[in-house]
């Protein structure tokens, strides 16, 4: 594994047993404040830290903690949960690396269908909906002995809940030290969660580390632009052009319009003087691949300006050493649930004050810095929120409460959150819970099925699907199809450049199946697992991604240890003689929610919201300008001015009917 590091920072370097070098962490500003930060965690059961991004929280204090033996003796274990994956294994990686020992060995990570820990280890990145799960089956999360709850400001759903948890537990395990990290503003509001009823200077404290921050300027645009991804590329290049070294940050919402931008940017700098210095321009997603992930943090090679193109995962998950200079497009993609639609969407909307402020950090951790919005002054002083709002008030909050009910937790309305969410998003999230068989008449878990929806590690209609497929003798083949969902970006154009897309597209066609999107799934999945040793040949001849198929393999191989945990002769049982129509009506059995009808001129409505939102089929999916009647479908998602359905299938009306009759009868008036 390469290293994250920069050999080229002015800062002294030590050679290590492991590749590469890394800063000591000496000269971080959290060693100054080793000894106040051990005295407050050992003393109250909760410490509230504050520091600037960059400031060591993440990959020293756990160090620091595990340096002191106590909280890693006798098989315990010090967490750090993260809300993004990536920045759960890269810190992983990381401290590894800093230890000088291998991932997985005294350091190490899990995140969904992915745990790289063993029996020695002390010091365990996760995502934080891992240590929910974990919870339903250790409900006092006695293996731990200390859990940082990372970023806690951004309020992720996951981490919201964690909270909550969390304050429960500690008040049964005197024992059990809760680190939680967190942004200066919401710090106090953190503290009140956690002490309320209680002595305050008994359970909880506050320690704030300085970091390590130069003044950045920051400048405005005169007059509104129309296309910000546009002025984004001609800000590169007047930087580039006009202002000093360092490297750039540029902040964009989502894979396709950052994809688009590095595009352009180089082929842009083709136009510039050979001899003149060259940019370097770098994309930053979270479904990048690891090794293109890695890239970003690599030192451009002389006489190259790296530019880095970033969704928010830049912001504060992960560090990028040597910027100078940000551009902050002043948007970020948010997920949004639509209680009266049940649909959720991915949307770029305005960012936060406090998102604008973090951003423009990030050119000043090495030197003083500059940071252009691309906005006016008026809409960041008017229009920009203070902070975001938090996910729990706008998602689909269905697989939280199946969760929660299944951690005993019954009244969930309740529940300690820190917010608490709309009444109406709960009561949508109930309905859909009873209607797929979780929740009885008094919202009680169903068992076993509500029981074992909850622990399958996918949504609760997907796993509805896979436990009515073993019922229905089709399970063989939703489990590839669940698989295959799971993964981002099994078809892939070799480059980025338009000729090789249409080859891609019509690859694609070999294994296109008219009924629909899960059905090619299946399709390729299966002719890839019959490869056998030339498999990375003929991915790559077809414009299939290797690595996200070979993950497919292991997601698949780690649900159907679930099923045969809940159904023990399994393995005996055979599906083959199950057809293309089982199959899709088994999808519906979970998708029935995402049901919707295709109108005349092509276009998409929602079952029974004939004046509903207009959607349109993914130029992605089989569906795609082809004639359809009803579907069902995995996901929406909003690309600029238009919202698509994507992993469409087509389905008969009546099968919906008999599939779901709750619930086209309890969403009255909105039945097929
Ligand atoms: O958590 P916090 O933002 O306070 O800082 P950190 O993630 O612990 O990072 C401390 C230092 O390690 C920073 O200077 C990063 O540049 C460096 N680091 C790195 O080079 N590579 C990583 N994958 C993580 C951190
Ligand atoms: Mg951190």
């Amino acid at each position: 594994m390469a290293s994250l590091d920069r050999a080229t920072e002015a800062e002294g370097y030590v050679p290590t047993a492991a590749p590469g070098f890394y800063r000591p962490s000496t000269t971080l500003p959290i060693t100054a404040h080793k000894r106040a930060l051990i005295y407050a965690i050992t003393t109250y059961p909760v410490t509230i830290l504050i520091g600037e991004t960059g400031s060591g929280k993440t990959t020293q204090l756990p160090q620091f903690l595990h340096s002191l033996g106590g909280f890693t003796k006798d098989g315990k274990i010090v967490a750090c949960t993260q809300p993004r994956r990536v920045a759960a294994t890269s810190v992983a990686v990381r401290v590894a690396e800093e230890m000088g020992v291998k991932v997985g060995d005294e350091v190490g990570y899990s995140i969904r269908f992915e745990d790289m820990t063993g029996p020695t280890t002390k010091i365990k990145y996760m995502t934080d909906g891992m240590l929910l799960r974990e919870a339903l089956v250790d409900p006092l999360l006695s293996r731990y002995s200390v859990v940082m709850v990372d970023e806690a400001h951004e309020r992720s759903l996951a981490t919201d809940v964690l909270l909550g948890v969390l304050k429960k537990v500690r008040r049964r395990r005197k024992d059990l030290r809760l680190v939680i990290s967190s942004a200066t503003l919401q710090a106090e509001e953190f503290l009140r969660f956690f002490t309320d009823g209680e002595g305050e200077s008994e359970v909880a404290t506050i320690v704030g580390i300085e970091g390590r921050c130069y003044p950045v300027d920051c400048l405005y645009l005169e007059e509104p632009t129309e296309d910000y991804v546009e002025k984004s590329v001609q800000t590169v290049f007047d930087i580039h052009l006009k202002e000093g070294e360092g490297d750039i940050l540029v902040f964009l919402t989502g894979r396709e319009e950052i994809e688009r931008t590095v595009r352009t940017i180089a082929e842009r700098s083709s136009e510039l003087h050979p001899r003149a210095p060259q940019l370097l321009p770098l994309p930053l997603f979270a479904g990048l691949s690891n090794d293109a992930q890695l890239a970003v943090f690599d030192a451009a090679p002389e006489n190259y300006r790296k530019v880095i193109v970033s969704t928010n995962i830049a912001e504060a998950s992960v560090t990028i050493d040597g910027i100078a200079f940000v551009v902050d497009s002043g948007f970020v993609k948010l997920r949004a649930y639509n209680p009266h639609t049940g649909i959720e969407t991915l949307t770029a909307v305005p960012i936060s004050k406090a998102s604008a402020t973090q951003r423009a950090g990030r050119a000043g951790r090495t030197r003083p810095g500059k940071c252009f919005r691309l906005y006016t002054e008026k809409v960041h002083n008017i229009v920009l929120p203070d902070a975001s709002i938090p996910e729990v008030q706008r998602s689909n909050l269905a697989p939280t409460i199946l969760q929660l009910k299944a951690l005993g937790i019954d009244n969930v309305a309740s529940f300690g959150f820190v917010t608490p969410p709309p009444a109406e998003l709960m009561v949508r999230a109930l309905e859909l819970l009873y209607s797929l068989g979780a929740l009885d008449d008094y919202a009680r878990l169903t068992k076993p099925l509500g029981v074992r929806m909850a622990e399958l590690p996918v949504d609760p209609m997907l796993s509805r699907i896979l436990l009515a497929s073993v019922e229905m003798g089709c399970f063989a083949q939703i489990l590839s199809i669940a698989a295959m969902t799971t993964v981002q970006n099994v078809f892939i154009a070799h480059n980025s450049d338009s000729n090789s897309k249409n080859v891609s597209e019509s690859k694609k066609r070999l294994f296109a199946v008219e009924e629909g999107d899960h059905l090619t799934l299946l399709n390729v999945y299966t002719a890839f697992t019959t490869r056998g040793q030339k498999a990375a040949k003929w991915c790559h001849e077809h414009y299939l991604n290797f690595k996200a198929l070979t993950r497919a393999v292991s997601v698949r191989g780690q649900l159907y240890r679930y099923l045969l945990r809940f159904y023990p002769d399994l393995a005996s049982r055979n599906c083959d003689a199950a057809t293309e129509v089982e199959i899709r009506k088994c999808l519906v059995t979970g998708y029935f929610a995402h049901a919707a009808r295709m109108r005349p001129d092509g276009t998409f409505r929602i079952a029974g919201q004939e004046d509903g939102e207009v959607l349109w089929a993914h130029p992605t999916s089989v569906m795609f300008n082809r004639k359809v009647d009803w579907v069902v479908f995995h996901e929406v998602v909003e690309t600029g001015k238009k919202t698509f359905i994507r992993d469409i299938t087509s389905v008969e009306k009546k099968w919906l009917l008999e599939g779901a009759p709750e619930y086209y009868r309890v969403r009255e008036g909105r039945g097929v």
